[in-house]
C-alpha cells in the first residue's frame, strides 16, 4: 500500500456530523481558536480540553491530520513487514481513536482494542462515536481511563500504537514510559507518531537510542540502526490533507488543504522483510536534467542527483516521494 491522504472513514464522519446537529458553530469556532493557540503553546490536553465542546472541534479540526499522519506510518509499517497480519490493537494516549481508526482501514484482521487515555472528556465522545459506527473494532473497543505515566501493564496487544500523545509526557518521565510500554505490553510492533518538530524528533531519538540498547530493531523510517547522522536538522514527514467545510470554517481558513508535519518511529522485535538501503528525508526535486534526491542512507545522509539518460532509475525516481524508501539508488553525487 502507498501511502497518500486518505480521509477519516465515512462512518466516523457521519458520527461526527450526528454529534454537531444543533451545536452552535460560532462557539465550536471560538473553542477550536483556543484549541490552535493553546497547541502552539505546547499547553497538554488536560489543560485545552475541558469539555465536550472542546473536544469536538479537535474531532473537526486537529482528528484528521493526526489520522492522515497515522495512516501514513502504518502503512509504511505494512511496506515493510507485509506478513504482519495484527488482530490486537493497544492505542495508547488515544484521543478520539485517530491510530485505531486509521490501523483498522489497513487491517481489517483487527478484531480487538483497548483505547486508553486519561482525559475523560476525550474517552466519552470516543465511546460516543464508536456506538453510533455498529459493526466496527472500535463498536466493540475496550475503553480504560488511564494515566500512562503511571500506568499498571495490565493489557497485551500485538501493535501498540503511541499517536501524538507521548509529546505530552513530562521530559523526566520519556523514557521510562517508552520502556514500559515496549517491555511489558508483549507488542510485536511498537509505533510511535508525534508531532514534526525538532523539540519532538529529539525526544524520538532519546526514545529509540534506548529501546535499540534493550533489544527493539527498526523497521522504519531509518534505513540503519546507528545514531542518527542529521546535524541542526530534524528527520520529519509530511501529509497533505484536504480541508473540510467545517475545518475552513472552524479555522477561519482559506486556503483548502493543510500539511501535517511528524515524525515517527516503528519499532519490532525483528528486523524488517522488506530490506531498503535508503528514505527520503525530504521533497524530491525534478529538474530539467534529472532529480535530485536528499537520503538517509546506511551510509549517512546523501544528496544524489540521477540523470534523466538513466531512463529506468530516472523514471523509478521520478516517481518516488518525501518519506518513500529505496532499494537501490543512484550513486550518482553532485
Ligand atoms: C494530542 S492528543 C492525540 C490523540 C490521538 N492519539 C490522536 O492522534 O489524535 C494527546 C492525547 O494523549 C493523551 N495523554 C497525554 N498524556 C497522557 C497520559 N499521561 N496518560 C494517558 N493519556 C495521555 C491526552 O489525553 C490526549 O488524548
Amino acid at each position: 500500500m502507498t501511502p497518500g491522504q486518505p480521509p477519516m472513514p465515512a462512518a466516523l464522519l457521519q458520527a461526527l456530523a450526528a454529534q454537531l446537529e444543533g451545536r452552535s458553530r460560532q462557539e465550536l469556532r471560538s473553542r477550536a481558536q483556543a484549541l490552535s493557540s493553546g497547541y502552539r503553546l505546547h499547553a497538554t490536553t488536560a489543560a485545552t480540553i475541558r469539555d465536550e465542546s472542546d473536544a469536538l472541534s479537535y474531532a473537526l479540526t486537529r482528528m484528521p491530520a493526526t489520522y492522515a499522519a497515522v495512516a501514513h506510518v502504518l502503512s509504511r509499517l505494512a511496506e515493510a513487514r507485509p506478513d504482519f497480519v495484527p488482530v490486537s490493537i493497544a492505542d495508547v494516549g488515544c484521543g478520539l481513536g485517530a491510530a485505531t481508526y486509521a490501523a483498522q482501514a489497513i487491517w481489517p484482521s483487527l478484531d480487538r482494542a483497548i483505547l486508553l487515555d486519561q482525559s475523560a472528556v476525550f474517552l466519552k465522545l470516543a465511546q460516543e462515536l464508536a456506538q453510533e459506527i455498529s459493526a466496527s473494532l472500535v463498536s466493540q473497543a475496550q475503553f480504560l481511563n488511564r494515566d500512562f505515566v503511571a500506568f499498571a501493564p495490565d493489557v497485551q496487544a500485538e501493535l501498540v500504537v503511541v499517536s501524538y500523545a507521548l509529546t505530552e509526557a513530562p521530559e523526566g518521565a520519556l523514557i521510562e514510559i517508552a520502556d514500559r510500554l515496549w517491555a511489558s505490553m508483549g507488542a510485536e510492533i511498537f509505533v510511535i507518531v508525534e508531532p514534526g518538530t525538532s523539540r519532538d524528533y529529539s525526544r524520538l531519538m532519546r526514545v529509540r537510542a534506548h529501546l535499540l540498547q534493550h533489544g527493539a530493531r527498526i523497521l522504519a523510517p531509518c534505513p540503519h540502526e546507528s545514531a542518527c547522522p542529521l546535524i541542526e536538522d530534524w528527520c520529519h514527514f509530511k501529509t497533505r490533507l484536504p480541508r473540510s467545510k467545517e475545518h475552513l470554517f472552524l479555522k477561519d481558513a482559506r486556503v483548502p488543504y493543510e500539511d501535517e508535519k511528524f515524525s515517527y518511529l516503528i519499532l519490532g522485535r525483528r528486523p524488517a522483510d522488506q530490506s531498503f538501503t535508503a528514505r527520503l528525508i525530504a521533497p524530491p526535486q525534478i529538474g530539467k536534467t534529472g532529480v535530485y534526491a536528499r537520503l538517509c542512507t546506511t551510509g549517512g545522509i546523501e544528496e544524489t542527483f540521477t540523470a534523466r539518460r538513466d531512463k529506468a532509475l530516472y523514471k523509478e525516481m521520478r516517481r518516488k516521494e518525501w518519506g518513500d524508501p529505496l532499494v537501490a539508488h543512484s550513486k550518482e553525487t553532485e
